[in-house]
């Protein structure tokens, strides 16, 4: 049955990044990523048992369960793009896929950086470049909440992650000086392998 799943945590390829203390990414990593994925194995387990009898819109077990659910599962989801898509360099070529699109649908690589950076400073949660599956364009949305500011069928290619957690020990509250340390690491190579990999399913 699809609650038997019980879910590992990823590794990590590196153990800091520039700009990005070992610290810092321990703590995001083995404490708050490691967290989510945990508490979405134990709520798979509850819900095999849950009294389903019960089930009700105001309260039930059942209920908060599934609340949760989503929560955690997008937590994981996104935390693990997050995570695979640095340990780059930063750099790209414009022959790249990704970035003739990115080119094409914001204008410029540059007017996407600042919508990225705009969403990241005005989320509270994450930053999520998508391809959007109304018109297949690439979009930045923004989510307060792993599971609150999802687009049904987007799907992500880029997540930044703005919860205080991923910048606090190196950053304290200065959000936006985060933000350019995050970019310097993106590892294109593995942006542009998910990008090709979903192009076709939108296009
Ligand atoms: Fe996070």
């Amino acid at each position: 049955m699809n609650y038997d799943a019980q879910y590992e945590v990823k590794g990590l390829k590196y153990k800091e990044l520039k700009g990005l203390s070992a610290k810092q990414i321990s703590f995001h990593h083995d404490v708050h990523y490691a967290g989510y994925v945990k508490k979405r194995n134990e709520i798979h387990t509850k819900l095999k048992t849950v009294d389903k009898t019960q089930a009700n819109a105001n309260f039930s077990d059942f209920r908060s369960l599934k609340k949760e659910e989503t929560f955690n599962a997008s937590g994981q989801i996104l935390h693990e793009l997050y995570f695979d898509m640095l340990g780059g360099d930063g750099s790209f070529s414009n022959d790249m896929n990704i970035i003739k699109k990115i080119n094409e649908d914001f204008g410029s690589f540059d007017n996407f950086k600042q919508e990225l950076f705009a969403v990241a400073k005005a989320a509270r949660g994450w930053a999520v470049l998508c391809i959007d599956p109304t018109d297949n364009k690439l979009r930045v949305f923004l989510a307060d909440l792993h599971n609150d500011g999802a687009v049904w069928g987007a799907m992500p290619i880029i997540a930044l992650d703005v919860y205080e957690h991923a910048f606090y020990v190196d950053y304290g509250p200065d959000k936006a000086k985060y933000l350019e340390p995050f970019f310097s690491n993106l590892d294109w190579k593995a942006i542009e392998a998910r990008y090709n990999k979903f192009k076709s399913v939108y296009a």
